[in-house]
């Protein structure tokens, strides 16, 4: 079916949309009940949280919940996440990317390289926070462990945080710097001249589809 260029695509559904801006919510909140205990120069935050003890109480419950909304959202995108031989082509031509050069770039399906990236390094870390969180809650978990483990647990917990949060923020960055991007997650639609210029493979796809 040919298409004006104003014409929408839908790209994701109401329930993709609801997943995916839940999962957002609760990852600032628990990132930033996470940063109020993680060092006293962001203790000011507590506020946000109805102060320290609130704070330290809420913030395992708020990450349980954000890993839980998460699944949901990983089962959804799973699929269109796997990495080919182009994606790899298209990372090694990141100078071509930077440099909004698109033309000379693989085409692309429905998610580029850097948002697969984003997708998997999610999937590996955020169950990795999961985890050492689940060791050192108090008072539940942690009796059951060695000092020295809960010692590693916090370790790998501040780190995984921290490059999940720097990741996050590349995400919200790439959303608004790829201009059209960010009314696909709110209204659900593109129009095709946005498909066809960042995701050519999926515009050829859903075209023959809906012939
Ligand atoms: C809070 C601000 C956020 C903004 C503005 C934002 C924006 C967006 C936008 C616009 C898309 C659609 C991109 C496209 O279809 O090409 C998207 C997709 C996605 N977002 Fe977010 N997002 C935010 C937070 C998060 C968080 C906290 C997570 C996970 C912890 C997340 C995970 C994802 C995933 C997995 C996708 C699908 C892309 C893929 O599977 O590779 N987002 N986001």
């Amino acid at each position: 079916m040919m298409r004006t260029d104003s014409a929408l695509i839908q790209r994701y559904t109401c329930s993709d949309r609801v997943n995916h801006w839940v999962v957002a919510i609760t990852f600032i909140l628990a990132a930033l009940s996470g940063l109020a205990l993680f060092d006293p120069i962001f203790f000011w935050l507590t506020n946000l949280f109805g102060g320290g003890p609130w704070t330290r109480i809420v913030h395992p419950y708020i990450g349980l919940l954000m890993f839980i909304l998460f699944i949901g959202m990983a089962l959804r995108f799973w699929s269109s996440n796997h990495l080919t031989a182009a994606d790899r082509q298209w990372m090694k031509q990141w100078r071509d990317v930077i440099g909004k050069h698109e033309e000379n770039l693989p085409q692309v399906g429905k998610y580029n390289a850097g948002q697969k990236y984003v997708f998997w390094i999610l999937v590996i870390t955020l169950p990795l926070l999961l985890l050492t969180g689940l060791i050192m809650w108090q008072p539940w978990f942690a009796p059951y462990f060695s000092i020295g483990l809960l010692r590693l647990a916090t370790v790998v917990h501040a780190l995984a945080a921290f490059c999940v949060i720097a990741l996050i923020m590349v995400h919200i960055y790439a959303a608004i710097w790829v201009k059209g991007s960010v009314r696909a997650m709110t209204r659900g639609t593109v129009t095709a001249a946005w498909a066809k210029q960042h995701h050519a493979a999926w515009h050829n796809e859903i075209s023959k589809g809906a012939k």
